[in-house]
């Protein structure tokens, strides 16, 4: 089942550590969306699939009650421990079966998650718990980063898309939504106001070991690691070896830049 990919406590607190929070580009799009249909102050969002609750937090100074579900216990649990966000609570419950009252929400987030979902389902659940007006955003990065550092971007990039080959036997089928820009599940929404936006690109620093860190919470890894255990882990230690050479240092703590590539649709209820 693909929902069991996200199941194992090691994974979850990977996720907690390396998961990169959404970018600020991609938050003003779905401000700026939410801005031209609902009146402020905004009362209730939900974000489904909140893993560790990087997408779910960046919510909270928008909204009065904030609500981040997952149907992995493990990485709600992890979401539970980050401190100081006194109006977000969490749940673990299936993403076709949210545990809140119908038209009760202004702004449905999905993070790197709606193609994991039963799709059918799941609309007709968002359906049920929009608000009229209440708008959507489901967003995700798209495969094939590119990784800067200094004039070595090439050969720093050219590795990564090598992990990204040696990894790519291991890609659950429903990755194919993400391959393709989210546009059958564009398609499926059943509302006229909607858009898709291809163009947003995010370019985010981290440390070498931010950049290994986040290989390792690809689904597709934790498939690998637990189908060649071995093997996996060689993996990531030559890749690490070859970035460091590359970068002619020895400290992993050296950064690089990830430069990501977006997936965003928007969408509103009518009224
Ligand atoms: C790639 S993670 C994204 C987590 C988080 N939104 C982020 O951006 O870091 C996908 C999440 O979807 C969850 N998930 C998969 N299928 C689900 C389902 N049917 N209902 C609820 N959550 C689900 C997984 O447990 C996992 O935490």
């Amino acid at each position: 089942m693909a929902t069991q990919l996200f199941e194992g406590k090691e994974h979850a607190s990977y996720y907690q550590k390396f998961r990169f929070e959404p970018s600020q580009e991609i938050i003003d799009l779905i401000f700026s969306y939410v801005d031209e249909r609902l009146p402020k102050p905004y009362g209730f969002a939900v974000d489904v699939g909140c893993g560790t609750g990087q997408s779910t937090r960046i919510l909270s100074p928008y909204f009065k009650k904030v609500l981040g579900t997952d149907i992995s216990e493990a990485q709600i649990e992890e979401a539970k421990k980050a401190l100081g966000f006194s109006n977000v609570t969490y749940s673990a419950c299936p993403a076709e079966e949210v545990p809140v009252g119908d038209a009760s929400v202004d702004l449905l987030t999905a993070c790197a998650a709606v193609h994991w979902f039963n799709i059918e389902k799941f609309l007709t659940e968002v359906d049920r718990i929009l608000k009229p007006r209440g708008c959507l955003a489901f967003f995700s990065y798209l495969p094939h980063m590119e990784v800067h550092y200094k004039d070595r971007s090439e050969q720093m990039t050219e590795v990564f898309t090598e992990v990204e080959d040696i990894l790519s036997p291991y890609q659950h089928e429903k990755v194919h939504h993400v391959k393709t820009g989210y546009k059958e599940i564009f398609e499926a929404i059943p509302y006229t106001d909607k858009r898709r936006i291809e163009s947003v690109v995010t370019k985010i620093r981290v440390p070498l070991t931010g950049l290994m860190g986040l290989i390792q919470t690809f689904s597709m890894f934790q498939t690998y690691l637990r189908t060649e255990p071995e093997k996996a882990k060689e993996m990531i230690r030559t890749v690490e070896q070859r970035f460091l050479h590359i970068m002619g240092t020895s400290s992993t703590e050296t950064e690089v830049e990830v430069w990501l590539r977006n997936i965003l649709v928007l969408a509103s209820k009518p009224q």
